[in-house]
């Protein structure tokens, strides 16, 4: 269990990724997500989330570059993840799409390349070239996002590097169970997105309740829930005395009763777009 938020989980390749991280979907390109990045590296984060399809990879690239230098770090103590987009799809496509995203980031590798989401007909090629951009060393780790069971079943019969992480929308009312075991069986890792439900939850009776027991906010109850059941979280907060909330999680302990409860709030409800039926 991590007792630090610069506490690491490690993927089934060995590469360590700290288990909380902020993310920074929706967080403006330019001054926000800079000073959201920069608060949340001062404040002990050392992961960051983000993807091509935000448009703020520039921002996050100059944001870590200053942080590393303003709080006497290395490039190997932040953990930047980046995705590539549906519209990107494809072997060659996504090669160049990767090399786009490094030029915004301005950095000499990431840490974690996923494809953001499983496009029908496209994404077993898309990994094979996030397996070459892995094995050239350009990126530490290679993942999806948003894949089900049977995504994940198609690609494993044709791939040769099982995906170290699976981002997919994760809260209390959308639990993920069998996911979660299934990616647990074969060495994948379970990311929580939306780990708050876009803020949706934080006014729940249940949790609240819970919350008040321990002298924590829901959203700290709901990303502790994440870690104790070994998911990795990435909170999204513009706001410093926010993102300070969500990284301190490490001061207490659900216990068994209260991860039952929460578990039971399951409705599988999602706030974002649902990986069989989507179009775009
Ligand atoms: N792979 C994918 O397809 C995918 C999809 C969606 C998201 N993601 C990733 O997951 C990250 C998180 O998901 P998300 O941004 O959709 O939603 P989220 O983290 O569940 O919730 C973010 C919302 O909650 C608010 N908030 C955050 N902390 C709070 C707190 N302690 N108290 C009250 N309000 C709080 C934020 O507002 P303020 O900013 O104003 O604090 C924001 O409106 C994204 O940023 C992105 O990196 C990935």
């Amino acid at each position: 269990m991590p007792s630090h938020l610069q506490d690491a989980v490690t993927l089934n390749n060995g590469v360590k990724m700290p288990w909380l991280g902020l993310g920074v979907y929706q967080a403006k390109e330019g001054d926000e997500v800079e000073q959201a990045v920069q608060a949340a590296i001062r404040h002990g984060y050392r992961s960051i989330d983000t993807a091509a399809a935000y448009h703020n990879e520039e921002g996050v690239g100059r944001a870590v570059r200053q942080a590393i230098k303003d709080n006497g770090l290395s490039r190997e103590d932040v953990f930047i993840t980046t995705k590539v987009w549906n519209s990107e799809q494809g072997y060659e496509s996504t090669l160049a799409a990767f090399e786009k995203s490094m030029d915004r980031l301005n950095l000499d590798y990431v840490d974690l390349y996923l494809i953001h989401w499983p496009v029908k007909g496209k994404y077993k090629e898309t990994w094979r070239a996030l397996e070459r951009i892995y094995q050239e060393g350009k990126a530490k780790a290679i993942g999806v996002s948003n894949f089900q069971i049977h995504h994940l079943e198609d690609l494993l019969k044709d791939s040769e590097i099982v995906p170290a992480v699976n981002q997919v929308e994760l809260h209390p009312e959308l639990t993920q169970k069998d996911l979660l075991e299934y990616c647990g069986s074969k060495g994948i890792r379970l990311e929580a997105w939306s780990p708050l439900g876009q803020g949706n939850l934080l006014n729940h009776e249940a949790l609240k309740e819970i919350a008040d027991k321990h002298g924590k906010s829901v959203a700290q109850v709901i990303l502790r829930w994440d870690l104790q059941n070994g998911v990795i979280t990435i909170p999204k907060s513009v706001n410093k005395e926010r993102i300070a909330e969500n990284g301190n999680v490490f001061d207490f302990e659900l216990d068994a009763q209260d991860m039952e409860v929460i578990d039971r709030l399951n409705r599988n409800r999602r706030f974002g777009s649902d990986p069989d039926n989507f179009n775009f």
